[in-house]
């Protein structure tokens, strides 16, 4: 009995979004699971294995045993073999991968008991807010809250002409301490600031106007408290525009920059920001990454059993 499952990177904020826009990216890992007699095994292969533990500690086993735990079952033996693409703790949604990806194929493991709304709210409780871990499940731009304990979202087309350039640099930046440097309020006219431009981001993405997406970047809610965190990001970002970017965020929580860009400009745009940063001391590579429109995918599931596990739904 195996359960392939295949999710996707996910960029989170498109600037002036904060903990309420993702997209996804056509760049993937793999998850697969299997039940064996007893115990737990673990592989772990792609890049960045040496930051992903192959233990009971793993994001994408917690957010298995999550679901066990909520069908108040106990888990069987389990061979977890993960093939990671997504680069860890650098912005592109690494561990809202570990968690759709282990969610869904718990839940495909156990026969679907919980509906996709359910894998969302489960979701957004282990990671803590819901901007990326809601386009990784449902794919495509989502933009999402939850609204008295409920995640709500609204999933948004995707621009025809948007391409997107992630320049990730050589140093992690754990989510956790990016959100440490954040204040705890802020000016009534930054606060206007971003009403304005995520309103005016989201009416650009639901009409697939990428230019007017590109100008309505600028953020004054996180950006400027997590740049002193990557170093070079404001010249690596600026060389991105000037070599023909539509707009530059900083990816999720860094230190990862996105640059939109409209399909066939993209071409200079990771070279130019690369070679920016490297001037100011940091190494990064650069990947050109398509929207993806589907979300988790479960691509292969042979023979369930699902009287071995002895599952009910909930
Ligand atoms: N919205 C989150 C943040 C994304 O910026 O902290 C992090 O994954």
């Amino acid at each position: 009995m195996t359960v392939r499952v295949r999710v996707p990177a996910t960029t989170a904020n498109l600037g002036p979004g904060f903990d309420s826009l993702g997209m996804a990216l056509q760049l993937y890992n793999e998850i697969e699971l299997d039940v064996i007699d007893q115990g737990l095994e673990f592989e772990v292969t792609g890049v960045g294995v040496e930051m992903v533990p192959p233990t009971s500690e793993n994001v994408i086993y917690k957010a298995v045993q999550c679901v066990f735990d909520q069908l108040g079952k106990r888990r069987p033996g389990l061979a977890l073999r993960l093939h990671n693409a997504v680069p860890v703790t650098r912005g592109l949604g690494s561990s809202a991968a570990a968690i759709v990806g282990g969610l869904v194929a718990a839940n495909e493991l156990c026969n679907r008991p919980f509906t996709e709304d359910q894998l969302l709210d489960l979701a957004v409780t282990l990671e803590g807010h819901p901007d990326n871990v809601a386009p990784a499940l449902l794919g495509g731009i989502v933009v999402s809250g939850v609204v008295n304990g409920k995640t709500r979202y609204v999933k948004l087309p995707v621009p025809k002409d948007l391409v997107c350039v992630v320049v990730v640099p050589d140093f992690p930046l754990p989510t956790k301490e990016s959100r440490k440097v954040l204040p705890g309020a802020v000016s009534f006219r930054d606060a206007v600031h971003n009403v304005n431009r995520a309103s005016l981001l989201v009416a650009a993405l639901a009409t697939g106007d990428v230019d007017t997406m590109g100008a309505v970047m600028e953020d004054v809610l996180h950006e400027p408290y997590r740049m002193p965190l990557v170093p070079g990001m404001a010249e690596a970002a600026a060389a991105g525009r000037a070599a023909g970017a539509a707009g530059v965020a900083l990816s999720g929580s860094g230190p990862t920059l996105i640059a939109f860009c409209r399909n066939g400009s993209e071409g200079p745009v990771g070279p130019a920001m690369v070679e920016t940063w490297r001037r100011a001391g940091v190494e990064a590579t650069w990947m050109v990454l398509c929207p993806d429109d589907r979300g988790v995918c479960v691509s292969t599931v042979d023979a369930l059993r699902p009287e071995v596990l002895d599952v009910t739904p909930p």
